[in-house]
């Protein structure tokens, strides 16, 4: 059986950037809530808020401290449970971020762990003597440098797959495995709708801890991470066993989700029928579609894209992305035109559509400066490869910290503010704001966009056009994507209505069976 029954959509909240409320310049838990009301009205059935865990913030909250408390940056815990009230008092559910591989060097059980080689807490963490004077294997941390730090107290190295402040935890000491289900239980009895998974491939390694294979495709730094295929470092042979136990405590609960971060692995190779068996053996287990990311732009392999992570998906609830806190903007990746017509098609998918904060109103990248950095991850802290693009304030309005907070935010806040902004678009009819709002809506009263069945359709005779058909008992839905910069005209069903699209109707002709559509433009008709 399916869960969460009535959720068609879900808005991804950097806590850190959506609204500040008590003046300090970084976003907070009771600006979430103060802004309920625009994602009630926007159409939104669920949010999922990134970590707002005590955590000294080195990876911005993915370097938990405590996992059952709020830091006091964002509130405290009751203005967590306020949070949930009100959100339910909405309707709308809350989806909360696990982050079970990693803690902060700061949490008490590495704290602990470091302390001697016979504290009980050692095998909690991943420790090793040097090998031949050197790190125990080659493996790299995906923040930027060696997967392994020498701790002087003990002299021995610990495993980090991300920043040296984020030790990897031990999965397959079962005492971890238990202390992290308890975790889950923590926020599903205080009536936490789901979780979000953070990098579930870390929970089994090769336990021999053998060195990864160099990647030959790979032409950049050697030393990078890139240059490795990450053969020995993730989804080791426990992987579906641990991965089975925790989404077995979802289904401890009623109507609750669990979704995986999950990104293709080229170099691995097909990884999906590993989470597959997994999800498929629990129903209210899902991971996310992150394809989009590549930035392929081609109809045919979106469509073949789509229609495969349906089929891995099974019976259990798909969760279709264009972006999140780890990718730049879409529109900056795509332009506006075509980055508008993959979130029109992302909006008309099955299951569960997720839009990141700001991508409704068509947020870009910051403008940012190498002074403005403080994402650890930009090994050269500068903005090019830096995360803190797609993470700037949301934009509420035209003044100068755009309505998210009173004083400088902690990143600079979009000089496109005076035009991008939520109070601007919502005047404007064909703003990407209410295109949003709309199709939020559709999804809502039409169930055949949450639950039909997908189909692509290969008779247009075009290219350049995607077309889907959408079907749930006597009614169908079609949607064209249309690939090109220029016009295209392509075939549809005589008697299909058109009842929505990205550009106005006076650009758009329709006689009989002929349908032609401008260039990036997507259009949906129903019979
Ligand atoms: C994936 C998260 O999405 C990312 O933001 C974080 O830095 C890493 N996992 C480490 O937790």
């Amino acid at each position: 059986m399916k869960t969460w029954q009535n959720v068609a959509s879900l808005y991804q909240i950097y806590p850190r950037s959506f609204q500040d409320l008590n003046g300090d310049g970084v976003g907070d838990l009771n600006g979430i809530t103060f802004r309920l009301d625009y994602l009630s009205d926007l159409g939104v059935d669920a949010i999922w808020i990134s970590p707002f865990f005590t955590s000294p913030m080195t990876d911005f909250g993915y370097d938990v401290a405590d996992y059952q408390n709020v830091d006091p940056i964002f509130g405290g815990l009751d203005d967590f449970r306020m949070l949930l009230d009100e959100a339910h008092a909405r309707r709308i559910k809350v989806m909360i971020d696990l982050v079970p591989c990693h803690t902060s060097d700061q949490h008490p059980w590495f704290v602990e762990s470091r302390s001697s080689r016979d504290n009980p807490k050692r095998n909690w963490y991943v420790w090793r003597d040097k090998h031949n004077g050197k790190e125990p294997n080659n493996w790299r941390s995906l923040s930027g440098g060696r997967a392994w730090t020498y701790d002087e107290t003990t002299r021995q190295y610990y495993l980090h797959s991300f920043l040296p402040t984020q030790p990897d935890l031990n999965w397959d000491n079962p005492e971890v495995r238990q202390a992290m289900q308890n975790v889950v239980r923590f926020w599903f009895d205080m009536g936490v709708d789901g979780m979000r998974v953070d990098a579930i491939w870390g929970i089994s390694k090769d336990p021999e801890l053998g060195d990864d294979s160099v990647n030959s495709n790979f032409y950049g730094d050697p030393d990078s991470y890139g240059a490795f295929v990450h053969d020995h470092c993730k989804h080791g042979p426990h992987f579906r066993e641990y991965l089975h136990e925790l989404a077995s405590v979802c289904d401890e609960y009623d109507d609750r989700q669990m979704v995986f971060e999950f990104y293709p692995d080229e170099q691995l190779g097909d990884i999906w029928p590993q989470y597959r068996e997994v999800i498929q053996a629990h129903p209210k287990s899902s991971t996310f579609f992150m394809e989009h990311r590549q930035n392929d732009w081609h109809g045919e392999r979106t469509g073949w894209n789509i229609v495969n992570y349906l089929q891995a998906c099974g019976d259990n609830l798909p969760f279709f992305c264009v972006g999140n806190h780890d990718q730049p903007r879409v529109r900056s990746r795509l332009g506006f035109e075509r980055a508008r017509a993959l979130q029109f098609l992302n909006l008309l998918c099955p299951g569960v559509s997720v839009i990141y904060y700001g991508d409704e109103i068509g947020m870009e990248n910051g403008q940012l400066t190498d002074a403005d950095i403080r994402d650890n991850f930009s090994p050269n802290h500068t903005p090019v490869d830096s995360r803190d693009l797609e993470r700037t304030p949301m934009q509420w309005d035209d003044t100068r910290f755009a309505g998210f907070s009173e004083v400088k935010p902690w990143l600079p806040v979009n000089k496109n503010r005076t035009f991008i902004n939520v109070t601007e678009e919502k005047k404007n009819v064909y703003s990407i704001l209410n295109l949003h709002r709309n199709l939020l809506q559709l999804r809502k009263d039409m169930p055949i966009f949450r639950d039909g069945s997908l189909e692509i359709i290969h008779s247009t005779g075009n290219g350049f056009i995607l077309g889907i058909k959408r079907e749930l008992e006597t009614e169908r839905a079609y949607i064209f994507i249309n690939f090109a910069d220029a016009p295209q005209s392509f075939f549809i069903p005589e008697d299909a209505e058109i009842i929505a699209s990205t550009h106005s109707l006076d650009l758009i002709f329709k006689e009989k069976s002929n349908l032609t559509i401008p260039g990036y433009c997507g259009i949906l008709l129903i019979k």
